[in-house]
């Protein structure tokens, strides 16, 4: 865990932590990533996404009912201030140990209460030779949450893509990385900003970026 400045004992509650989740296996993912439906509400059909939420107590995921998604204008300039509403889950997904065991890596690293909602959002970045992509078209943000978690799935061949933190949006990063498959990246959103930089093949082919982005709250509402 990062310690940042003079931080007394009580601020430094959480900052951002970067952990390796292990005994996952990621190829249990693989094909629930593909065919997913495109995220409508950005220009271009480069991402694709589903949303649900969750909360975990004990060793056990609860699933929450379909919710709309909200954020405001101040923390999403793009799609601020509109529900947006996404398709669930996979079942199969949420049935596999290894995404509970993503989920509940997210709770205990946060200490979050039981009752705490967690948003799930799964999400492909695809990028073509000719058309490189943003994960974050709104920039250098916050979500507007308590405690994000970014865990990278499977990177195809692409280049780019780094994870950076920010205190203030003006500042260099505290933070910038690569997210390797297996990577959970978890932030206080409240002390920091965050973004990720275009992505980009390697070769003249299709490129594909898989994340999980965990936030609690989850930011549903009915
Ligand atoms: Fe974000």
């Amino acid at each position: 865990m990062q310690k940042l400045g003079t931080a007394t004992e009580l601020e430094y509650a959480f900052l951002f932590t970067l952990r390796k989740v292990n005994s996952i296996n990621l190829e249990d993912f693989k094909q629930f990533f593909s065919n997913m439906p495109i995220d409508p509400y950005i220009k271009g059909k480069y991402r694709s996404r589903r949303l649900s939420r969750f909360t975990a107590s004990g060793n056990e995921l609860v699933k929450l009912p379909h919710g709309y998604f909200f954020q405001s204008k101040e923390h999403n300039p793009l799609v601020g201030d509109i529900k947006r509403e996404f398709a669930e889950l996979d079942d199969a997904l949420i049935e596999l140990d290894t995404f509970k065991n993503i989920v509940l890596a997210f709770s205990d690293s946060c200490k979050l209460h039981p009752e705490a909602e967690i948003g799930v959002h799964q999400i492909r970045i695809s990028c073509s030779p000719d058309n490189f992509s943003n994960p974050a078209p709104e920039g250098i943000h916050q979500d507007g949450t308590d405690f994000i978690g970014i865990f990278s799935v499977h990177r195809d061949n692409i280049q780019g893509g780094e994870t950076h933190l920010y205190t203030a949006k003006r500042q260099k990063p505290v933070f910038s990385k690569v997210l390797n498959p297996g990577e959970l990246l978890l932030v206080n959103d409240h002390e920091f900003f965050h973004f990720a930089n275009p992505i980009k093949p390697q070769t003249e082919a299709q490129g594909s970026w898989d994340v999980f982005v965990l936030t609690s709250p989850s930011l549903l509402s009915e």
